[in-house]
């Protein structure tokens, strides 16, 4: 009205420039924006009478599971900006790891470029004390380029934000290391759908630049897999070998047959319903079929017996053929940190074991396995891997295949003989030195 614009008219323009509405559900804008600003509510869905929740998952489909409706706010951001313009959120940053935040994830992977993540669980963010692990986080739609990784300490004021945004203006080089904040430059964001790495920014800044120099563990040719899974160990791994004929008793390993880092067998079998061409008949077998037949209820009560009728004796897994003669690294699935071991090719892994052997590949296992024993590898399992309370790393086939390293080619042979060696003594210091040189890193930082 200043400006000399009618009472009837400022209203009009008014009521269209600022207007409130539910997010997810209420009127899309018609131009795209260059910005979106917001720190969106975080409400779980299953919170939120079904009508309306099951109206939002309707209208954001990255809303999967149980999914939290900041979600939902991030989706609807994002398709709301022009090419090139940026949206800036603070918000928790549980969907960069769980579950529910992968199909957000992939969203973004695929249309949009990570700009920045500034992560502030302990800071004071907010005028009333939440506990929601905020983060700032930046995202531009358009092609994936360099990224800002930052974290926070309770230290963090004004000051540390000052020394950030100097810091990022400067443009891409070494990291920031200031009060309350520490900051790096990633070469790249990650593309996984798997949940996003976690650790201080200098040691994702270093996974980002082994990401981009060395490829991936299974694109050398290794091949990485996950032991048996029964759905009845009570009923498939015994100690017992009595109870079915011997050839169809598989010597098995499990986790704990490892704990002393060198194989120490309990002498568990897996009662095994499997041939090379398939399940067996049980007419053929009928001491497995006594066995089976004593313990059907329980077999058909699993939900891969209800699932086969007439086949109620199957594992939940097949028994891969010429695993168990195979050499090959074992994994425990849970661990205080990487620790392979050799199987000379006697035992087949239970369901709590990952396996990698060199598959067609050219892989001397022992060199692989020095590699394995090194920091390097323990790096990325430890910014990849969910951690448990007490500190322990929960593995899964998704991070092990994470794995960067050399090709074997290109391990020379001096260093081939001292990885050897390191994993022989079960050395990490040795192997880890080994490793540094040949991923031309000079230390990992904490
Ligand atoms: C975390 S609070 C933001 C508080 C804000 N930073 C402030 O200082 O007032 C989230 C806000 O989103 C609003 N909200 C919740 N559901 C919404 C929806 N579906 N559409 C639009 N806003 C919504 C809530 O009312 C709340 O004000």
């Amino acid at each position: 009205m200043r400006n000399g614009v009618e009472p009837e008219t400022a209203d009009k323009l008014t009521h269209e420039w600022i207007f409130q509405d539910d997010f997810l559900l209420g009127k899309r804008n018609e131009i795209a924006a260059d910005f979106v600003i917001g720190n969106p509510p975080y409400i779980r869905l299953e919170d939120i009478p079904e009508a309306r929740s099951n109206a939002y998952r309707k209208a954001c489909p990255t809303m999967g599971g149980r999914a939290d409706i900041f979600i939902g706010f991030y989706e609807r951001g994002l398709e709301t900006l022009r090419d090139g313009g940026h949206l800036g959120f603070i918000c928790a940053d549980r969907w960069m790891r769980n579950a529910y935040g992968k199909a957000l994830r992939s969203l973004v992977a695929s249309d949009y470029s990570v700009e920045a993540a500034i992560t502030m669980h302990d800071v004071d963010a907010f005028e009333t004390q939440v506990s929601a692990y905020p983060a700032i986080t930046v995202i531009r739609a358009g092609t994936q380029g360099p990224a800002v990784i930052a974290d926070t300490t309770a230290d963090f004021t004004e000051a540390s934000a000052a020394d950030l945004r100097e810091w990022y203006q400067r443009g891409r080089g070494g990291a920031l290391h200031s009060t309350g904040i520490s900051a790096a430059w990633l070469s790249h964001w990650f593309t996984t759908q798997a949940g996003w790495p976690t650790g201080s920014p200098d040691r994702l800044a270093l996974v980002a630049d082994l990401e981009e120099r060395f490829p991936l563990l299974e694109e050398t040719g290794a091949k990485v897999g996950i032991g048996l899974a029964s759905g009845a160990d009570q009923i498939y791994v015994t100690k017992d070998s009595s109870v079915a004929e011997e050839e169809r008793l598989l010597p098995m390993v499990v986790r704990s047959d490892l704990s002393s880092g060198r194989i120490n067998w309990s002498e568990h079998y897996l009662v095994n319903p499997w041939s090379s061409t398939g399940l067996v008949d049980l007419d053929e077998w009928p001491r497995l079929a006594g066995y089976f037949r004593r313990h059907w209820q329980t077999l058909s009560d699993r939900n891969v017996g209800r699932r086969s009728p007439g086949r109620e004796h199957r594992t939940i897994d097949r028994v891969i053929e010429g695993l168990r003669l195979r050499r090959k690294i074992l994994l425990p699935d849970m661990s205080q940190r990487i620790w392979p071991v050799m199987d000379e090719g006697q035992y087949y892994p239970h369901h709590n074991l990952y396996w990698i052997h060199e598959g067609e590949s050219d892989w001397n296992l022992d060199v692989l396995a020095g590699l394995l024993l090194s920091d390097v590898a323990e790096l990325f399992i430890s910014t990849y891997c969910v951690r448990m309370r007490g500190g322990t790393l929960r593995f899964q086939a998704q991070y092990l295949r994470r794995i960067r390293v050399p090709r074997f080619a290109d391990i020379d042979e001096a260093a081939r003989e001292e990885l050897k060696d390191a994993f022989r003594k079960r050395d990490v210091n040795a192997a880890t030195k080994v490793a540094l040189r040949l991923y031309g890193v000079a230390e990992i930082p904490s």
